[in-house]
Formats: structure tokens, C-alpha cells, sequence
């Protein structure tokens, strides 16, 4: 975050959406409302569980995609981190087994950590979560005498990955949570963000909510500043992640839980999605376009269907953390791979934001990273005397061509 704040950087690391697309008159308006008619309210501390018009507003969105929860099985959260947060309190000891995906959200990294958990990781390829490597990852663990306290997993435009799990491996996943009573995380802050490509169910529809929890947030369909998201776990489970709210906040923030429902009461809200979808498509596609051209031949990408990010592979000799140290230098940063495992792997992927930039940044940004590797590849074949394996189908490493925009220096905290 302090490296997006430098305003001559341009930051293809962060998650971030862009609040600019967000009208200042519309927020002024709704903000207004709020103190006009419900001032004392939304000054005052609410219910730990958040407010029955905030659910029912949960229960809207997550109806957009299918989902039917049942009011009571929904509490409110502070962002969809706290919802991560608290199913690690609750259902964690030091040492229990947590299945990820490898890679995994960076933000689940440190939670799972803090709880001490011993976190396993299972690989994704395009279409998401390597199901059989799943299945013996739970049988060597059968083996030593233990099981997995759940398995989180990000199906839907998986941060980092940007791969989509396959409705039949989203079929096979529920299935043998039934079978081996296994508590699945779903976490699902991406999935009305859909560039392309036809809707799958997710993993809480398809299990009736009685085995996969399910994380959701408007941090990605309104706004990450208000910090409010959402958990829908079974009974059981919820007690105990009330307490554990109590512990960490009390409750979340009332005032911008006024403003969720503001907001959603009123018609035009997929309105604003319908927008930023339109806004985030042409980035990602400017971004997919700029790889293509700038990143050398070795190097692999995701073409993600929806959601923030594109993964990148790099030969295994780049270390994307050093690389980062040199991107820095041309004012460029991204995600280094390894932040996004528990175990140091990753060294040689990155992941690339596409949707905090404009078109022309994303293209510039994506060039100067494809120079910096470049130089990478020539310092390595220089050092090992190897010729190209693969000639460079990009052009990395050549001068600015006409339609990459010279940017000019923005003041800080002004937006494009
Ligand atoms: C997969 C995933 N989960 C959870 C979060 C947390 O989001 P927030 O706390 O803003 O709701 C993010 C944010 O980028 C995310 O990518």
C-alpha cells in the first residue's frame, strides 16, 4: 500500500478496485440521507451479527449468483478478511492441517499462519483446484492419523491465479467434502466481476451451505474503504464465530452499514457492476495485449474470464522477488509469486493487477516490468553463455513503440 501511494509509481501490485469509477454526487447524496434521516442510529453501535438490513442485502447479492442462504446463517463482517480471520479463531488450533490452493490469496497467508496452522497446499491448474491431487493429499493424511480442519479455497477468478474451477471438479469437491465430512471454505469476493464466459454455481449452492462456509464482500462490487463483508457458516459454527467478533470489534462499523444500504436500495446497483465490469474488461484485455507484446517468449500468463489479476510464469532462474527490487527502480511493482505460498514456492511467478490502472498504464507498467526481465534473460545467458532456448516473440526488449503513451508525472492524489 505504501508503494501504490507513490504517485510515480505505477502499481500493478495491489488488489484494488477503482473507487474512481464510484460517482462523488451519488455518495455525497447517500451520505446525506443518512445524517439527515437516521443520524443518531448510524453513530451508534450496532449488533455484533450486523443489521437485519445489511443481511438482507447479503441475501440479494448472493441471490444474483444463485444463492439462497438462510438469513440467520449470516453474520457481518469487517471485510471478507475478518471473515477469514474469524474461521481460523474459531476452528483452529496450533498445528491443525489447512488445505489452500497453491498459489493462494496472499491476505490467507498470514491469517493462517498466525493460528499456527500447518498449511498444506494443493496446485491449481485452468480450471482451478487439482481435485486428485486433493484426494491424496487427504489420504496421506488419513495415513498419519489426521484430517484437514477445512479446505479454502477462492474458486471463482482465483486471486492469484485467475483460473475458474470447472463445475465438474466445483461437483467433485462437494461431493467429497460429504463423503469425508470435510468443511470447505469458499471465499467469493470476485464472482459478479465476469468478463466473459458463462456463470457457474458455486460451491455453497451447490452444497446447500452444510458443508461449505462461504466469505463474501462489497469490497469488489462498491467499495473496500467501508469494509464490510459477509460469513455464512451452519449454526454450530456461527455461535462460536459471534463470540469471536465480540472479542475482535464488537460489531462492524454501523455507519457504513447504513451506506450498504443506501446504496443497494436502490435499483440501479447492478448497474455500477454492469459499469466496472465494462471498465475492468478493457484492462484486463489491454493487459493480455501488453504480455503479449512485451513479456519475452518463455513466459507463461492466465487468461482469467473475470476478477483482478493475471498470473505470470517466469523460467525458474528469475527470482521475482529480486526482479521486484529492479522493477522498483523503473517504478513499476507487482505481487512476487512467493507470497502467495506458505513453503517459498512461487519464486519465479508474479501477479499482475488490471484493475487499479488505466489502459495506457497497464501498458506502460507491463512494458517497463518486460524490459527489467529481459535484462534478466540477457544477464543469465551472458553468465551461463546458453543461447535462447526460444526467441523472444515479444518486444521486450525494444524501444517504446508509437502506441505505448508517454505518461506524464501525476501529483500526488490526483487520478486519471
Ligand atoms: C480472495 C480474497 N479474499 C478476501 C479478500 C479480502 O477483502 P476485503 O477484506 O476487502 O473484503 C480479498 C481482497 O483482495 C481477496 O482477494
Amino acid at each position: 500500500m505504501e508503494i501504490t501511494a507513490r504517485p510515480e509509481v505505477i502499481s500493478l501490485a495491489g488488489g484494488l478496485p477503482d473507487t474512481t469509477t464510484f460517482p462523488p454526487e451519488s455518495f455525497a447524496a447517500q451520505m446525506t440521507r443518512i445524517a439527515q434521516e437516521s443520524s443518531a442510529e448510524a453513530l451508534q453501535y450496532g449488533p455484533t451479527e450486523g443489521f437485519e438490513r445489511t443481511k438482507d442485502v447479503i441475501c440479494e447479492v448472493m441471490g444474483v449468483e444463485g444463492m439462497r442462504p438462510d438469513r440467520d446463517d449470516v453474520i457481518v463482517t469487517t471485510g471478507g478478511q475478518q471473515a477469514l480471520d474469524l474461521i481460523a479463531k474459531t476452528l483452529l488450533d496450533p498445528g491443525d492441517v489447512v488445505i489452500a490452493e497453491g498459489p493462494t490469496y496472499p491476505g490467507a497467508v498470514p491469517v493462517f499462519c498466525s493460528y499456527q496452522a500447518d498449511t498444506r497446499q494443493v496446485p491449481i491448474d485452468e480450471h482451478g483446484m487439482r481435485i486428485d491431487v486433493l484426494e491424496e493429499t487427504l489420504d496421506s493424511l488419513a495415513a498419519e492419523g489426521t484430517a484437514p480442519k477445512f479446505v479454502y479455497s477462492v474458486p471463482t477468478f482465483q486471486n492469484p491465479g485467475g483460473a475458474t474451477m470447472s463445475l465438474e471438479r466445483r461437483r467433485a469437491l462437494v461431493e467429497l467434502a460429504r463423503e469425508r465430512e470435510l468443511l470447505i471454505v469458499e471465499d467469493n469476493p470476485y464472482g459478479l466481476l465476469r468478463y466473459e464466459g458463462e456463470a457457474l454455481p458455486a460451491l455453497y449452492e451447490l452444497d446447500g451451505g452444510d458443508y461449505v462456509l462461504y466469505a463474501g464482500t462489497f469490497s469488489k462490487i462498491l467499495s473496500p474503504g467501508i469494509r464490510v463483508g459477509w460469513l455464512c457458516a451452519p449454526p454450530p459454527v456461527m455461535e462460536k464465530v459471534v463470540l469471536g467478533k465480540q472479542a475482535a470489534d464488537l460489531c462492524t462499523s454501523t455507519l457504513t452499514q447504513y451506506f450498504v444500504g443506501e446504496f443497494f436500495g436502490e435499483e440501479r446497483w447492478m448497474d455500477y457492476v454492469d459499469d466496472v465490469v465494462a471498465i475492468y474488461r478493457g484492462r484486463r484485455d489491454a493487459m493480455l495485449d501488453a504480455l503479449e507484446r512485451f513479456f519475452p517468449a518463455e513466459a507463461r500468463w492466465s487468461r482469467p474470464e473475470g476478477g483482478l489479476f493475471v498470473w505470470v510464469t517466469l523460467p525458474d532462474y528469475i527470482n521475482t522477488t529480486d526482479l521486484l527490487a529492479k522493477a522498483l527502480r523503473e517504478n513499476v511493482a507487482f505481487v512476487p509469486g512467493e507470497a502467495a505460498f506458505t513453503d517459498g514456492r512461487g519464486s519465479h511467478s508474479m501477479r499482475l493487477n488490471f484493475s487499479a490502472q488505466s489502459e495506457d498504464e497497464i501498458r506502460e507498467g507491463v512494458r517497463r516490468i518486460g524490459r527489467v526481465i529481459a535484462d534478466q534473460l540477457d544477464l543469465y545467458r551472458t553468465i551461463t553463455g546458453e543461447h535462447r532456448m526460444v526467441e523472444p516473440g515479444a518486444a521486450a526488449a525494444e524501444e517504446p513503440s508509437a502506441d505505448v503513451l508517454p505518461l506524464r508525472r501525476r501529483p500526488r492524489g490526483e487520478r486519471d
